[in-house]
């Protein structure tokens, strides 16, 4: 049994995430782990909220109330609609964790000890009319590297590179819009990304299989212009990590935190300590997880994430974890995916644009949502959603194919055989030459899905659905019926436990509906099928089941025109 971590970027708390933000990491997570978890191998899939930093402050300002509070119920929001999606994360923490606390300072201290921080006095960015400096994204401007005219203080969102509030071109205040700012000294402390450059490289070199998309981007950073630069890991505000040495005060750098990207990729490790003390399990439980030396080294570490997360992936955080000297587990792979684009523009948290987790549930049933985001994800290049596609491929993959597949083999055999498994018969050259189809397709499917090439996936276990209709179509139990009752019966047992089969392969996508197809086929059995042609025996001749509601309704054009017209504004 392979050990498999599993963590997606940790979104931010600033409210409820669209369906972009979605499927740029959770959703794809939830897929590999929960294939995973189906082939018997141990998962500890973790995420949790990214509590601090401006993101956190400004949203909870506008909400008019204290961040910490507004973070806590924030996250019981996130953490309700998650699991309305399905997300199947083995633990949902907090970065502002006490947990995270401890950690943050604990590496903050072990680079220091090893010289890789430098107190920097610098130069800021503090607005007059807001009596406070603008860090990160208190600050907004044009950026430098492309002409964006809404990048951040920390990032452009527009071409990813990376920012210091002072490289804006006509800087204003993201609190008050003041363009009245000066530039004032204050001290923060740097970690010397720039030292570890050439073990970054070396290190990034050796992950061979990973994605272009990945490593490019990393490269980018190590090697374009003046390479790559140490970073500020300190802010001037009150919501945040202390800045300490392990437990120790740091002399200078009294009332500052740490930078919310320092200690956002370090909640990865603390969520599993957090796991942990949630279910009183030892500290050694969590550290076979992130410890390689306590078990950590047998373990496979996937993270996933957008493409604008992938230089803090790639670069600072294993900066942080191989400059503290310890033994802390390394990605292994790095999944990172293109945007999400929303009918012709971009989705946009800030201004409302597009459709909400909660206004998707509103509307439908997460598995809908699930099959179209992953049969759809933004992979090799951007992708699109538009309410035409998403009527489309619900109506097509899910209703006719697979919807329409279940709802007739369950209810001709009610009709004929009455709800049990129908006895005699045997299979045949057909059901031979099926058995082989789909065992050419599950090895495909199985072989995407560990590769994690999410639209891959999704096409082949269509093409497993298609063939159970196809053979179904030609196989024509009802008119075999009237000749052969017997070729009959074995034909729809062999249907009765490709549903069986079906709810096993596309639990990672639907597992919602892949539950109601089991109970359904009163049945717990959940084994992959590892020889199909076994696996379509597994419900015997006389096992008893039921019809199922509808598995999954169309979309009228009507409700895809409602829908379209709903969601072409903001959200308020
Ligand atoms: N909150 C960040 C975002 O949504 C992701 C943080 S990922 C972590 O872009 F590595 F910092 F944890
Ligand atoms: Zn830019």
């Amino acid at each position: 049994m392979a050990r498999i971590l599993i963590t997606s970027a940790i979104p931010y708390i600033n409210g409820i995430k669209h369906l972009g933000n979605l499927i740029g990491s959770q959703l794809p997570a939830d897929l590999f782990a929960r294939y995973q978890r189906g082939r018997g191998n141990e998962v500890m899939f973790l995420c949790a909220t990214d509590e601090h930093g401006t993101p956190a402050e400004l949203a909870a300002a506008k909400a008019g109330k204290p961040v910490a509070e507004y973070c806590a119920e924030m996250h019981e929001v996130q953490a309700d609609i998650a699991k309305r999606f399905g997300l199947s994360f083995d633990h949902f923490g907090r970065s502002s964790s006490p947990q995270n606390h401890k950690l943050t300072q604990h590496f903050a201290g072990k680079l220091a000890e090893a010289g890789l921080i430098r107190e920097v006095t610098e130069k800021q960015v503090y607005s007059n009319a807001d009596g406070r400096f603008l860090p990160d994204r208190y600050i907004e401007g044009t950026c430098p590297n492309c002409g964006y005219e809404k990048a951040r203080g920390d990032q452009c969102e527009n071409c990813t590179k990376q920012l210091d509030p002072t490289d804006l071109i006509d800087p204003r205040s993201a609190i008050s819009g003041s363009t009245d700012l000066e530039v004032r000294e204050t001290k923060h402390l740097y970690l010397r990304q720039s030292a570890m450059k050439d073990q970054l490289d070396a290190w990034i070199d050796s992950k061979t299989d990973w994605p272009v998309l990945t490593t490019s981007i990393a490269k980018k950073w190590l090697h374009d212009g003046d390479g790559l630069q140490d970073r500020g890991i300190t802010r001037d505000l009150d919501w945040g990590i202390p800045v300490k040495k392990g437990d120790e005060d740091w002399p200078g750098m009294e009332g500052k935190v740490f930078y919310v990207w320092f200690d956002a990729p370090i909640e990865y490790i603390a969520c599993a300590k957090e796991w942990a003390d949630a279910h009183g399990k030892p500290d050694a439980e969590w550290e076979r997880w992130w410890r390689t030396d306590k078990g950590a080294d047998d373990v496979r570490y996937v993270q996933f994430m957008g493409k604008d997360n992938v230089p803090f992936h790639t670069l600072s955080f294993p900066a942080t974890i191989l400059g503290s000297g310890e033994p802390w587990k390394l990605v292994d792979h790095l999944k990172s995916f293109n945007y999400l684009n929303y009918d012709g523009g971009q989705f946009s948290t800030s201004q409302g644009r597009g459709v909400f987790m909660d206004q998707a549930l509103d509307i439908l049933p997460a598995d809908y949502w699930r099959w179209w985001l992953l049969s759809h994800a933004p992979e090799s290049s951007d992708s699109e959603f538009t309410w035409e596609n998403f009527q489309q491929s619900v109506n097509k993959d899910l209703a006719d194919v697979l919807g329409n597949f279940v709802s007739r083999i369950t209810k001709f055999c009610r009709s004929k055989f009455g709800e049990e498994v129908p006895v005699g018969g045997a299979y045949g050259e057909r059901e031979q030459a099926l058995i082989e189809e789909l065992t050419k397709r599950i090895r495909a499917y199985e072989a995407h899905m560990e590769a994690m090439e999410v639209r891959k996936s999704a096409q082949e276990l269509r093409a497993i659905w298609v063939a159970g209709n196809e053979y179904l179509q030609a196989a024509a139990p009802w008119s075999t019926f009237k000749e052969d009752p017997e070729q009959a019966a074995a034909q729809v047992r062999l249907g009765l436990n490709l549903i069986r089969l079906y709810a096993v392969l596309s639990a990672p996508f639907i597992p919602e509906t892949s539950a109601r197809m089991l109970s359904a086929m009163n049945t717990l059995d959940t084994s992959w099928p590892e020889d199909v042609g076994a696996a379509l025996g597994a419900l015997p001749a006389g096992h008893a089941f039921t019809v199922p509601d509808v598995l999954f309704a169309k979309i009228t054009d009507e409700q895809r025109e409602d829908w379209q017209t709903r969601f072409a504004g903001v959200r308020s």
